[in-house]
């Protein structure tokens, strides 16, 4: 299997995180006899500094020519007095843009070693597997008209999405339920917004093509709350934009910190895949950075790009398998292990040493594997 990758580091502890994933996924084209290549892009911040802009052509063309295009994270507060068009974070939404994908898929997993870890209590989280379905290229990120008028005072967004728009992530959505626990929770503002009405019409009538999965809608702020209530409860989380960024890191507190959480964006051209988290400025260059956001984004990205489930699956598991060994990064380091009763002390580590720590899991399991195909 070929596969280009286009890199986009990006700013804070993107590089760190991403120099991790890159290492997984050159571990696993070795083992597998795979050819991927590696063109590593400036976006964000860091283009900005080079270029002038957050979003070079060269970047731009590189990544429409690429198989799949990694991000790290995207932000620098030296750029926090810009208009939202010329910040960092106004290269990530173009690229988005461009590449075309509108189903942004953030997987939230409530580990068995982290129980500790949440601030919930291990009897809330338990259990919990939840998908959410982001829409991202609609809404008020997407929509005009978008002014701050300076000499009025006013400020308006825009929040507007087509019946075809919500339809094609609507059928998304669906498509993964029934390979799942074949439920649909979908999150508008039906009480208040014509936006909302518009989204709970149509997928009500996707829905119809779908008999074996159960649709419910939830309005978003109760939601925020049963999110926290009872995460089991969940299966596909559908919603719009920035319902999906908001509730999205909300849901972090069941994993445990925004830094496990992987994202993948698929539906365009190429498919886009970033950690949830941030640029984290504050810590970068620290070696505090957790990569498991990172490398679990990696792992998505075999799944949906190269086809390649076994070795997302080996990921996975070699990512549960350490975080079972008590290898925390200091943001999984909080809670006691004791007092869950676990017996197992946790180890602080650094970003490259959890990378490693995964690596040689991923090994030790891939080795496993040739041995049974060999038998
Ligand atoms: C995310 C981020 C981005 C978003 C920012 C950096 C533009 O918060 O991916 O969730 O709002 O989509
Ligand atoms: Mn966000």
């Amino acid at each position: 299997m070929r596969l280009k990758i286009a890199i986009l580091a990006g700013d804070g502890i993107g590089p760190e995180v991403t120099n991790e994933a890159v290492n997984i996924l050159r571990a696993v084209a070795e083992f597998g006899g795979h050819d991927f290549s590696f063109v590593p892009l400036l976006l964000g911040g860091v283009a900005i500094t080079a270029t002038g802009s957050p979003l070079p052509t060269a970047t731009l063309d590189a990544c429409l020519e690429s198989d799949a295009v990694l991000l790290g994270a995207v932000g620098d507060k030296k750029f926090d007095a810009l208009s939202p068009d010329k910040r960092p974070e106004a290269g990530l939404l173009q690229i988005r843009h461009a590449l075309g994908g509108f189903a942004n898929l953030r997987p939230s997993i409530a580990y068995p070693a982290l129980s500790a870890n949440s601030p919930l209590r291990p009897e809330v989280t338990e259990g919990a597997d939840i998908l959410f379905v982001r829409e991202l290229l609609g809404g008020l990120y997407f929509g005009s008209p978008r002014e701050w008028n300076k000499s009025t005072g006013e400020a308006w967004n825009t929040m507007r999405y087509t019946r075809a728009e919500v339809a094609r992530v609507a059928r998304v959505a669906f498509e993964l339920a029934s390979k799942r626990r074949r439920k649909v929770t979908s999150v508008d503002k039906a009480n208040v917004l014509e936006v909302s009405q518009l989204w709970r019409a149509t997928v009500t009538e996707v829905a119809r093509d779908y008999p074996s999965v159960t649709l419910e809608h939830q309005l978003v702020d109760s939601m925020a709350m049963h999110l926290m209530n009872i995460p089991r409860n969940f299966d596909v989380v559908l919603t719009e934009n920035l319902f999906g960024d908001i509730l999205s890191d909300e849901a972090s507190i069941i994993t445990g910190s925004l830094g496990m959480l992987p994202s993948a964006t698929i539906g365009g051209a190429v498919n886009l895949y970033e950690p949830v988290h941030g640029s984290a400025p504050d810590i970068a260059g620290t070696g505090k950075a957790n990569p498991l956001g990172a490398i679990l984004t990696a792992a998505m990205l075999l799944r949906h790009s190269a086809n390649l489930e076994e070795d997302a699956a080996a990921i996975e598991s070699a990512v549960r398998t350490v975080l079972a060994g008590g290898h925390r990064t200091a943001d999984i380091a909080r809670g006691n292990a004791a007092a869950a009763g676990n017996a197992s002390a946790q180890h602080l580590v650094s970003t490259t040493e959890m990378g490693k720590l995964v690596h040689q899991a991923l090994a030790q399991s891939i080795d496993q594997r040739q041995s049974m195909h060999a038998v």
